[in-house]
């Protein structure tokens, strides 16, 4: 796909997202690997009403080079991207269940959402580690980003929401999805009993579809 399709893809899924309340106000941010940088939404950017002319481009050493000013966040899309070379893209959503899941979970938990359907497991794996409290921007974070997505495609930031990473900007977009439903069923489900997928059977997942 070339960047002027990356970039109707970025606008296409950023106004899906927003029209169907994953994220409000200017929430948010998402970026995209190109062959020779990196898009992104810029700060302060509505996911509803982000323009393919104005999204920020970034070179290969993340220098901004046109386009609105980029994200707070470019350094924990830039750690995660850093992290795990075969993604492609990054969600980072204030999604409501997935960031209220953030709020109960201790920071450094690895599993904090159980496998409940097969397409959590799926798309977002077995892992999914809280990353201890920062300030939105705070690039001090990174070290603790860097640390989590060298194990897992994505993690919770801690009372702030999900970050996602995936092969395509649609792959991570679905997963950002699958996460953020795996987390409304655990907070449904809490309390009451309900039976989760077997070690065997998240193993079996995993092995089928990777
Ligand atoms: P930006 O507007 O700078 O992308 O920040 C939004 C956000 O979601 C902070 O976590």
């Amino acid at each position: 796909m070339d960047e002027a399709a990356q970039r109707a893809l970025l606008v296409e899924l950023g106004a899906s997202l927003f029209a169907r309340g994953y994220s409000v106000g200017s929430a948010g941010n998402i970026c995209v690997r190109l062959p020779d940088g990196f898009l992104m939404t810029p700060t302060n950017s509505s996911l509803g009403r982000l323009e393919a002319a104005r999204l920020s481009k970034l070179d290969a050493a993340w220098n901004h080079v046109s386009g609105d000013r980029p994200s707070k966040e470019v350094f924990l899309h830039r750690a995660v991207l850093e992290a795990r070379p075969e993604a492609g893209a990054v969600v980072h959503l204030h999604s409501t269940c997935a960031t209220a899941i953030s709020c109960l979970a201790a920071p450094g938990e690895d599993a904090p959402i159980p496998p409940l359907t097969p397409y959590f497991v799926m798309r977002v794996g077995r892992r999914l580690p809280v990353v201890p409290y920062h300030r939105p921007g705070d690039a001090a974070m990174e070290p603790a980003v860097r640390a989590a997505a060298l194990g897992a495609r994505a993690m919770l930031l801690a009372n702030h929401g999900p970050v996602v990473s995936a092969a395509t900007l649609a792959d991570a977009v679905a997963a950002a999805e699958e996460l953020e439903e795996a987390a409304k069923l655990a907070l449904m489900l809490r309390g009451a009993g309900a039976r989760v997928l077997s070690p065997a059977q998240v193993d079996d997942l995993l092995a089928t579809f990777g």
